[in-house]
């Protein structure tokens, strides 16, 4: 799969909640997670590669493979944790997002249409936030907590409104 770079129109669109969980989804998850891997990633999200679907990939401590669908943030730390962050659809950039919670609990569901449950923290934490944002057609780039001066030199960079 080619993965769209910033300003692409398909990184700014809301993405559409799965509600059928069928063999093709699966076989999309997979190559995502191909992608990914092939591109030394640690998550993929869905419009990154130009689908349409809320859904994003993940590798987890030690190498699992985290299909998340529908994800819904349900409990954040009170803390921040503050590491660069870069992203496959702005190739190169690492910059901190200041306000990026050190721990965030999601409900999803894997595909096979499963409800489950991730505690996510550290990197992996900043990973789910970062790719919840790419289904909300947002990107960690124009992050309000990162400093204006910052924001404009990003936005004029990547072509980003
Ligand atoms: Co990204």
């Amino acid at each position: 799969m080619e993965i769209l770079k910033f300003p692409h129109p398909s990184l700014f669109r809301q993405s559409i909640p799965v509600t059928a969980f069928t063999d093709s989804l699966k076989v999309l998850l997979d190559a995502m997670w191909d992608t990914m891997k092939a591109n030394n990633g640690l998550g993929l999200a869905a419009n990154q590669v130009d689908l349409p679907w809320r859904m994003f990939v993940m590798e987890g401590v030690g190498g699992t493979r985290h299909y998340v669908v529908n994800p819904k943030i349900i409990l954040r730390s009170a803390g921040y944790i503050n590491e660069k962050e870069g992203c496959l659809s702005a190739p190169g950039e690492f910059v901190v997002v200041p306000d990026r919670n050190d721990w965030v609990k999601i409900e999803y569901q894997d595909e096979n249409g499963k409800h489950k449950r991730l505690m996510a923290s550290g990197n992996r934490a900043i990973c789910v936030q970062h790719e919840i944002e790419h289904l909300e057609g947002k990107t960690h780039l124009q992050s309000k907590s990162i400093p204006k001066s910052k924001r404009i030199e990003l936005a004029k960079k990547w072509g980003l409104e």
